[in-house]
């Protein structure tokens, strides 16, 4: 594992980016799984500046997301199809049909997922998968449990995660208790993993993830048998870490 430690949160947003234009630079028609949550925001905002600037062309770029609430339409502002759409989709050259997030609205879970299970094995696989890290561990919403769920599900959101996503909306009844999520196989299977963690917050799972036992109990410790994983956090986030 190759660890960056950055300043702060731009620092933070400003390494990601430049890993993931490197990504793009490289393979112009790469698949680049994606992540929402607030983690991501500064990254996305300087690869769009990238694209700005003419240094990033999104014509060939394929992206799958990683999750979306259950429940939710994609014009409702807090599903993670309006977060992409808002933050990087709508403010870049990539073309809509290249970009996939689950349908919040499927109307059969099983379908909706073996669907999306077979759109990231009909493009061949994700080259740099972008993750964050919730405080209990979980990437993607693969949350902690007995065994690792390897494929796309559908999954009761713990207690803790509702209460983290709270603040994004106008009331807590409001958050929705399910959500479709990317299995730990499809992620375990990307080329690449860059995952990114900011904040004080965030420093004790960041040291149970990678520097503790590899167990389901802590999802994001999985990534400790990842041939080629990426952290990069702040002198925060690796507060409680020996480098
Ligand atoms: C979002 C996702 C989640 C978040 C995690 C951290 O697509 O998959 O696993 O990455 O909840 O969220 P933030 O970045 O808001 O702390």
């Amino acid at each position: 594992m190759q660890i960056f430690r950055e300043k702060d949160y731009e620092g933070m947003s400003r390494r990601a980016a430049s890993l993931i234009a490197a990504q793009i630079i490289l393979k112009p028609h790469c698949v680049l799984g994606l992540a929402t949550g607030s983690s991501p925001i500064g990254a996305y905002r300087r690869l769009v500046e990238g694209y700005q600037n003419g240094e990033l062309d999104f014509s060939e770029v394929r992206t799958v997301n990683l999750d979306e609430y259950k429940g939710l339409a994609p014009d409702n502002d807090q599903s993670y199809r309006y977060f992409m759409q808002d933050n990087l989709f709508s403010k870049v050259n990539i073309r809509p049909e290249n970009t996939n997030v689950p349908n919040g609205l499927a109307s059969d879970d099983a379908a909706e997922c073996a669907r999306y299970d077979a759109v990231i094995h009909s493009m061949g696989g994700v080259d740099l998968q972008l993750l964050g890290i919730g405080h209990n561990g979980h990437i993607g919403f693969n949350e902690p449990a007995s065994e690792f769920p390897k494929d796309t599900h559908c999954v009761a959101l713990t207690q803790s995660t509702i209460d983290a996503n709270s603040r994004l909306f106008a009331s807590p009844e409001l958050v929705p208790h399910y959500a479709y999520t990317m299995g730990i196989k499809s992620i375990m299977m990307a080329h690449k993993i860059l995952l990114i963690a900011s904040g004080k917050d965030k420093a004790e799972i960041v040291k149970k993830a990678f520097f503790g036992p590899v167990t389901p109990e802590v999802p994001a410790s999985i990534l400790q048998l990842h041939p080629d994983v990426v952290l990069v956090a702040d002198e925060a986030a690796l507060s409680l870490v020996e480098l």
